[in-house]
C-alpha cells in the first residue's frame, strides 16, 4: 500500500472527517462506522471487513480516549500505532480512517460528558469510576462527527456494546449498532490490543480465562449446573490454579442490565459470564454467553 493511498485516506481533524463523509453521502452511500483505539488486531479487522460488507462507505476511527482511563500508566501503556493502523484498516476495506488529536477531540475548555449511571456502574465501570463516562462521551461525538447508519463493536466488549446500545436508545440517535462476535487466538484467548503487552509467561496464563467461562458453559450446558454460586464458584477456581491470574470480578449477569446474579439465584440461556482478570500488569476481560448447547473452540475458527 503506497504512503499516497495512506495519507488521502486519513483525516486528523474533524473537518477533514466531515468533507470525507459528506462526500460519501452526496454520493448515495450508506455510512458504517467502526470505532477502534487502534492497535488494530484480527478482531478489529472482522469488524471492519463487515461493515465494508453492509455499507457503502466505511469511516474506522483510531483514537486512544484519555477520558476513559482511570489509570495514567495504562493510558501511556496503550499501544499508538497508527501508520500500521491505518495501512491495516484500509487493506480491510476502509475508505477513510479518523485519527485526530487529544486536543482535537477535547479543545481547551471541554465540559460536556455523557453519563448513563445504572448499566455503567457495574463490572468494568464498578472499579473504573470515570470509564463508561469517557466512552460514551467519545461515542457519542465520533457519532456526531461521523453521522453513520450503522456502527460496529465486538462482543468481547459486551458490556460496552450493551452500554452504547442503551445510550443509543436512550438519546435518539439514529444509528443501527451492529455486534459482532468475539474473534479467539486458536488456543481460546480473546484478541485485544492488550495482549501484545503480556510476556511468553503471561501469554500462556492468559488462557486460564477462556479455561474459566468455557468451564461455566460446559457446567451449564452439560450438568445442568443452575445456580450462580456454582457457575462463580467454578470459574474461580480455574483462575485461582493460575498463580499469575487475579480476578477482578467474576459474574453471571443479566444480558440487558448487566446487573449481576445473586449467589443464591438461578441462571437462565442468555446470561453472560464475565471476567475481568489480571494476569501480570495486564487487565483482560472476556465473557460468553450460557446455552443450552456448549460452544466448543471449533465453532470459533
Ligand atoms: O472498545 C474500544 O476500543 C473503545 O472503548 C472505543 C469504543 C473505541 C471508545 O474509545
Amino acid at each position: 500500500m503506497t504512503t499516497d493511498t495512506i495519507s488521502s485516506a486519513l483525516c486528523t481533524t474533524i473537518a477533514e472527517a466531515h468533507g470525507a463523509v459528506f462526500s460519501a453521502r452526496m454520493a448515495n452511500r450508506t455510512i458504517g462506522l467502526v470505532p477502534t483505539m487502534g492497535a488494530l488486531h484480527e478482531g478489529h479487522l472482522s469488524l471492519i471487513r463487515r461493515a465494508a460488507a453492509e455499507n457503502g462507505f466505511v469511516v474506522v476511527s483510531v483514537f486512544v480516549n484519555p477520558i476513559q482511563f482511570d489509570d495514567a500508566a495504562d493510558f501511556v501503556a496503550y499501544p499508538h500505532t497508527i501508520e500500521e493502523d491505518a495501512a491495516l484498516a484500509i487493506d480491510a476495506g476502509a475508505d477513510a480512517v479518523f485519527a485526530p488529536s487529544a486536543k482535537e477531540m477535547y479543545p481547551d475548555g471541554f465540559s460536556s460528558y455523557i453519563d448513563m449511571g445504572g448499566i455503567t456502574e457495574r463490572l468494568c465501570g464498578a472499579a473504573r469510576k470515570a470509564h463508561f463516562r469517557g466512552v460514551c462521551t467519545v461515542v457519542g461525538k465520533l457519532f456526531h462527527i461521523v453521522q453513520p447508519d450503522r456502527a460496529y463493536f465486538g462482543e468481547k466488549d459486551a458490556q460496552q456494546l450493551a452500554v452504547v446500545r442503551k445510550m443509543v436508545r436512550d438519546l435518539n440517535f439514529p444509528i443501527r449498532i451492529v455486534g459482532c462476535p468475539t474473534v479467539r487466538e486458536p488456543d481460546g484467548l480473546a484478541m485485544s490490543s492488550r495482549n501484545a503487552r503480556l510476556s511468553q509467561e503471561e501469554r500462556k496464563a492468559a488462557r486460564c480465562l477462556f479455561r474459566a467461562l468455557s468451564e461455566a458453559c460446559r457446567l451449564f450446558a452439560e450438568e445442568g449446573a443452575r445456580g450462580a454460586a456454582a457457575l462463580t464458584g467454578a470459574m474461580r477456581g480455574v483462575l485461582a490454579a493460575e498463580p499469575l491470574a487475579r480476578a477482578e470480578y467474576v459474574e453471571i449477569v443479566d444480558p440487558e442490565t448487566f446487573a449481576s446474579r445473586a449467589p443464591e439465584a438461578a441462571v437462565h440461556a442468555g446470561d453472560r459470564a464475565m471476567l475481568a482478570v489480571h494476569v501480570g500488569g495486564v487487565r483482560l476481560i472476556d465473557n460468553m454467553e450460557l446455552t443450552e448447547t456448549r460452544e466448543t473452540l471449533a465453532d470459533h475458527d
